[in-house]
């Protein structure tokens, strides 16, 4: 029953699991959580190490926030709706736009009236596994997260008091909410929730990595291995990257030189908060440069040559980050390893915007 949802093309899951829940597969649905195709096959032993990397098959939902068809595409219509902007012209999808893994291609995000922010857009994939969100973890749920862009004067710049008047006025709504929220008036909550129930269905597919880790010894260059060796063993990465997601939901300050203080702000007295900002996972990450809060590293190249040299050393930098000295060849096996991580993009359609 599981493995009906899985489509057989790679790359983001977002349209399958969408579609799942339209069709026969709706029975996938247990409790709060919600089945995704399996990687591997049963009877493959990955050993240790690999089997530390194997992907879930099933997404976790809040109890407070169960997974409904009907409240997945409506958020999938309002993450993409530009009505939902003071001037018309921005969406979340702007920002988070899944041609670019759900970041944007820039080093930072440009909001209302065309003003760049003080950092990039970070990827939302598999932000139903994440604990604290924002580079630098101020927001606890994604429910709660939803609305800042909306209303912050940089981003959408919409007044929270006009979210529901602007969404009522448009009669496509009035039926996605009745159909996801029956018996509810449009309220900013439920477009939280809407958005947020979408968001945990944009989840990473099937990449070369995972058919690897899956049995399939020639779906990843000898290359990516040895620099999988390096990611675990050596050049110490995976001390804050390990698991399926790649990250450790942790905050570190990984020795680059801007001056954005990070999740410092939140915890000025702890030393090692000062400039830290959240371990981004590692999935699609080829196709989300240029790299760190500030995109200041154009290519997974130059984030692996500030990783070897050792970052600034400052009093709040990681001890995890240290000289590495990697040779060349070493630099460019992690990199071969890291662009193993990303599937084929999806080919997601804008859904059709309610009038
Ligand atoms: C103008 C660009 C822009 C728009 C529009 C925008 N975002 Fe973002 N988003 C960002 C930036 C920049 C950050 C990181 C900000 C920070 O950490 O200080 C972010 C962070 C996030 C995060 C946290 C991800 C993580 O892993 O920590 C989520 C989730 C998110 N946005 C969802 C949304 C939703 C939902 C909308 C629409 C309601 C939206 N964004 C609109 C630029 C944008
Ligand atoms: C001490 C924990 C830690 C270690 C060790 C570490 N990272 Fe990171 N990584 C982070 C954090 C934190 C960020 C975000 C930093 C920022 O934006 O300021 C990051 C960012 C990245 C990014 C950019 C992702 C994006 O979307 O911008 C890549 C790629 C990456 N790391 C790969 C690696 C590799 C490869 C290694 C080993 C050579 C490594 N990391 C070691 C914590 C770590």
């Amino acid at each position: 029953m599981l493995r009906n949802i899985a489509l057989t093309s790679a790359g983001l899951v977002v349209a399958r699991v969408l579609l799942a829940g339209y069709g026969a597969c709706a029975s996938a649905l247990v409790g709060a959580a919600m089945h995704l195709p399996a990687v591997s096959s049963a009877a493959f032993d990955p050993g240790d190490v690999k089997r530390s990397y194997l992907s879930p098959d099933t997404i976790p939902f809040p109890n407070d926030n169960r997974y409904t068809p009907a409240k997945a595409l409506l958020g999938r219509i309002l993450f993409q709706d530009p009505r939902l902007s003071g001037s018309f012209a921005l969406a979340c999808a702007s920002c988070h736009n899944a041609g670019f893994a759900f970041g944007n291609g820039l080093a930072r995000g440009i909001g209302e009236g065309l003003k760049p922010l003080k950092r990039r857009s970070p990827s939302i994939i598999n932000s139903a596994w994440g604990v604290r969100f924002m580079w630098d973890g101020r927001a606890g749920s994604l429910e709660q997260q939803a609305i800042g862009p909306i209303v912050g004067a940089t981003e959408m710049n919409l007044p929270l008091a006009q979210i529901a008047p602007r969404l009522e006025a448009i009669r496509g709504y009035q039926a996605l909410f009745a159909s996801a929220f029956p018996g509810h008036a449009i309220s900013p909550g439920l477009v939280g929730e809407a958005i947020a129930t979408y968001e945990r269905t944009v989840v990473s597919g099937t990449a070369p990595f995972d058919r690897w880790i899956g049995g399939d010894t020639a779906s990843i260059p000898a290359a990516a291995v040895r620099g999988f060796n390096l990611f675990n063993g050596r050049a110490g990465c995976a001390a804050c990257h390990g698991g399926w997601t790649f990250t450790d939901d942790g905050f570190h300050d990984t020795g680059l030189p801007d001056a954005d203080t990070g999740r410092g702000m939140l915890l000025p007295r702890v030393i090692k908060m000062q400039h830290a900002f959240k371990t981004p996972g590692l999935r699609e990450v080829a196709r989300r440069g240029p790299y760190m809060h500030d995109g200041s590293l154009p290519t997974l190249a130059a984030v692996v040559a500030h990783y070897s040299g050792g970052g600034l050393g400052r009093p709040s930098q990681s001890e995890l980050i240290r000289r590495l000295d990697l040779s060349a060849a070493d630099q460019a096996d992690i990199v071969a390893f890291l662009e193993t991580l990303t599937g084929s993009a999806d080919q997601d359609a804008v859904p059709a915007m309610p009038r």
